[in-house]
């Protein structure tokens, strides 16, 4: 069975219908693409999945486990063991990434109905995390987000993948400038942290990280619906012929 299963689903944001009978589901352990020009509705579909509170669903259904999660709170979602990483992380003065990391750890450990994480667990926990990942030491005592650059945030986010080590990761790479560097950063760790137990949805536009990360499934969305689905050959073809051959002839009547 699925992991997270999409069915039918039609979202709105206030009086704007962005997604329109969306179908995708991704199965345990595996790495699925979500590509699709800007504006297609990629990240309103993964903020839908995460519950997002601004977004109505009015018509579909989303499965997580085999449970039907479509009215479910965000935070239940996420113990459930959904994760996104943010798109525009805050900064918090004073408070450092590993504070931070225990912090939300505990908060999960706390919903669950678990006793805070031992400081030496803790401690251990983090020192393999940033080695899997290859996050300097240093990066631990600096406080959170602070003049951080986006390499350095993808960093944060990745670490916190690692720790949380959740069922299922939405990354949405949309907008975030990265340089080759941290494309790489994102790359190694995703598939550090992949695997039979960990699926994987990465939203990009960046044909780059998929040659690094080999998805075994590629989506293209456009104008709220998934049109076209392939492996990962499917990223070189729209590297070479760009969307235009996928929408030609779709276009929503006006
Ligand atoms: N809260 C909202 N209210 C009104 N319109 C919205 C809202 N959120 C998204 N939209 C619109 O929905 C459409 C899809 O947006 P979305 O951010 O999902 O696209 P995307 O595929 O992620 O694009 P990109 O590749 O540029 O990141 C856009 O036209 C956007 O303006
Ligand atoms: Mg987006």
């Amino acid at each position: 069975m699925a992991e997270l299963e999409i069915r039918n689903l039609h979202v709105r944001a206030g009086e704007k219908e962005i997604l329109r009978g969306v179908e995708l589901s991704v199965g345990r352990g595996e790495i699925h693409a979500l590509m699709g020009p800007n504006g297609s509705g990629k990240s309103t579909l993964a903020n839908a999945v995460m519950g997002h509170p601004m977004l109505e669903v009015t018509e579909g259904q989303v499965y997580f486990g085999g449970q039907d999660i479509t009215e479910s709170e965000p935070d239940e979602r996420a113990r459930m063991g959904l994760f996104m990483a943010f798109q525009y992380p805050v900064a918090v003065p004073g408070v450092t990434v590993t504070k931070y990391l225990r912090t939300v750890l505990n908060a999960h450990r706390e919903a669950r109905g678990e006793q805070p994480i031992p400081l030496r667990e803790f401690r251990q926990s983090v020192e393999a995390a940033m080695k899997l990942t290859n996050v300097p030491r240093e990066f631990s005592s600096r406080y959170l987000n602070e003049g951080f650059s986006g390499g350095e945030k993808k960093r944060m986010e990745i670490l916190q993948l690692a720790l949380q080590r959740p069922e299922l990761a939405i990354l949405d790479e949309t907008d975030s400038g990265l340089d080759i560097d941290a494309l790489r950063v994102v790359a190694n760790g995703v598939n550090a942290v992949a695997g039979p137990e960990m699926g994987v949805l990465i939203i990009t536009h960046y044909q780059r990280i998929l040659h690094l990360v080999q998805p075994s499934h590629v989506h293209v969305m456009y104008q709220g619906r998934i049109v076209k689905e392939g492996g990962p050959e499917l990223v070189d073809e729209l590297e070479a012929k760009g969307y235009g051959w996928i929408t030609e002839g779709l276009d929503q009547a006006a």
